[in-house]
């Protein structure tokens, strides 16, 4: 289902523009070692940034980061990464970078060109790009954030598919290479028990959250331009939701996959003030970068509706945090209680009904949730987890995944323009319009408020607590 076209021609060159930045010596680097490790990095890697550095500086940088992100356990790997490694230095807004970075091309013919830089660039380099003729038989790979309301994605949208084809653009979306998440459309998809019960007749109602027990991290100004529901929500948790709610897709290619994602955004209801609880944990304004009144959310809370055959009625809620109780990533999918009341503990009165639960991080886990009775004359029991995963994460990254997938043509787990607007359009109402964010604790999970949204459905489940069933 997920496979590329073969008949696509795999990139012959690897640009990455940003290369002397965070994004690049976080991710990028340790990406590209494991790359070459497996045998799937053999093309140049060019290195592009504003900074006048020499190519001993960029190896040197690469070295380091590496080394920063685990272990060197192979020395030719690492070797050979380096002598791959190219680097131009330029302003973004001067034709003549492009004109360099055409000569350290030499003869590649289909670079994939990475924009690892500030979102404010991203036009910049698209066109300089296209005004160099840089991007005939070229790819382009955009981070996220891809534009910061409907209208911003529309343009930048606008702008690349005025340089690239649809299908050489690259929207990244990390969470998009993580096993557990892939995991969620194989395990839809490759079971039949799942499918009768998987709409509004059973099911009562699905959260996610995205917790993380640490703050901003030195990334306040960026912070300040985003927030919570634009950093994660929007994207990450969206596009979780789109692989638990979509419908089976009508062929095996990624292009269906695109499609029936696409239609779950556009079912989603536009979120109204009253569905968003924002929070900002105590000590967020004393962060660098950030506003002393700042009100940008560090913890949001939403409830959100797909109006479609399947999901009529059924509330999803979403969460996510900086500075929580925990860091973990974890789907619940809650079933409706039987309809008849047999025993005294039957839910609701004592707990939760059966449920699903998805566990995307920091491992692997699937558990279906059932009661069984426990020994004795009473007719009393508990919910008992049965295992189908537990995994820890596997080798690969999801930045090695999604960099090698790139280059070799393959978009199944990327994002496609209607997707990426029709997300926006969901949340573009609350954007601005909504009410000043709560005060919360560092180390708690977010403010009360946010249990109120939740009350009419139940309650917020916590990942942490989440390894014996309750
Ligand atoms: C990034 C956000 O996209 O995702 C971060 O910018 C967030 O703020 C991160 O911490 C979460 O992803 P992961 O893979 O670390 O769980």
């Amino acid at each position: 289902m997920m496979k590329g076209d073969s008949r696509i021609l795999p990139a012959d060159a690897l640009v990455i523009f940003g290369a002397t930045g965070d994004l690049a010596h976080k991710m990028i680097f340790p990406a590209l070692y494991a790359m070459v490790k497996r045998g799937v990095l053999k093309v140049p890697v060019v290195g592009v940034a504003a900074s006048a550095w020499s190519l001993a500086q960029l190896r040197k940088q690469a070295r380091d980061s590496i080394r920063q992100a685990g272990k060197i356990d192979d020395r030719a790997a690492l070797d050979h990464l380096l002598t791959l490694l190219r680097y131009v230095g330029g302003d973004y807004n001067n034709p003549d970078t492009f004109k360099t970075l055409k000569q350290a091309l030499g003869a590649a013919q289909r670079p994939a060109h990475y924009l690892a830089i500030p979102p404010a660039l991203f036009p910049t380099v698209i066109k300089g790009l296209g005004d160099a003729g840089l991007a005939d038989q070229a790819r382009v790979i955009v981070e996220k954030p891809f534009g910061r309301d409907l209208a911003s994605a529309r343009e930048l949208n606008r702008i690349a598919l005025s340089v690239f084809e649809e299908d050489a653009i690259f929207r990244i979306d990390h969470y998009l290479g993580k096993e557990a998440i892939m995991n969620i459309l194989y395990f839809r998809f490759a079971n039949s028990f799942l499918e009768p019960i998987w709409n509004r007749n059973h099911i009562a109602s699905i959260q996610i959250t995205l917790a993380e027990d640490f703050g901003v991290k030195g990334r306040g100004k960026f912070y300040e331009s985003a927030g919570c529901l634009r950093d994660v929500i929007q994207n990450h948790l969206f596009q979780v939701v789109a692989l638990l709610a979509m419908e089976p897709p009508a062929y095996q290619g990624y292009g269906a996959v695109h499609c029936e994602k696409a239609k779950v955004f556009q079912a989603m209801r536009p979120l109204q003030a009253d569905d968003v609880v924002r929070g900002q944990y105590a000590g967020y304004r004393q962060e660098p970068g950030v506003a002393k009144r700042s009100d940008v959310e560090t913890f949001c809370a939403l409830r959100l509706f797909i109006d479609s055959w399947r999901w009529e009625g059924v509330p999803w809620y979403l969460r996510s945090g900086k500075c929580l109780a925990a860091t973990a990533a974890e789907v619940l999918v809650e079933l409706k209680p039987p309809p008849q009341r047999l025993f005294d503990d039957s839910a609701p009165v004592a707990g939760r009904a059966n449920y699903l639960r998805f566990r995307l991080s920091p491992n692997a886990a699937v558990a279906l949730a059932a009661r069984v009775k426990r020994a004795g004359k009473e007719f009393v029991g508990d919910q008992r987890e049965l295992f189908l995963l537990d995994e820890q994460a596997g080798e690969e990254t999801p930045y090695a995944r999604l960099l090698s997938d790139a280059m070799a043509g393959n978009g199944a787990l990327f994002t496609r323009e209607d997707a990426i607007e029709a997300a926006w359009a969901v949340v573009d109402p609350v954007l601005e319009t909504h009410a000043r964010a709560y005060a919360y604790t560092p180390g708690s999970w977010g403010p009360k408020q946010a249990d109120g949204l939740i009350a009419a459905d139940g309650s917020w489940h916590n990942p942490m607590l989440a390894q014996t069933a309750k």
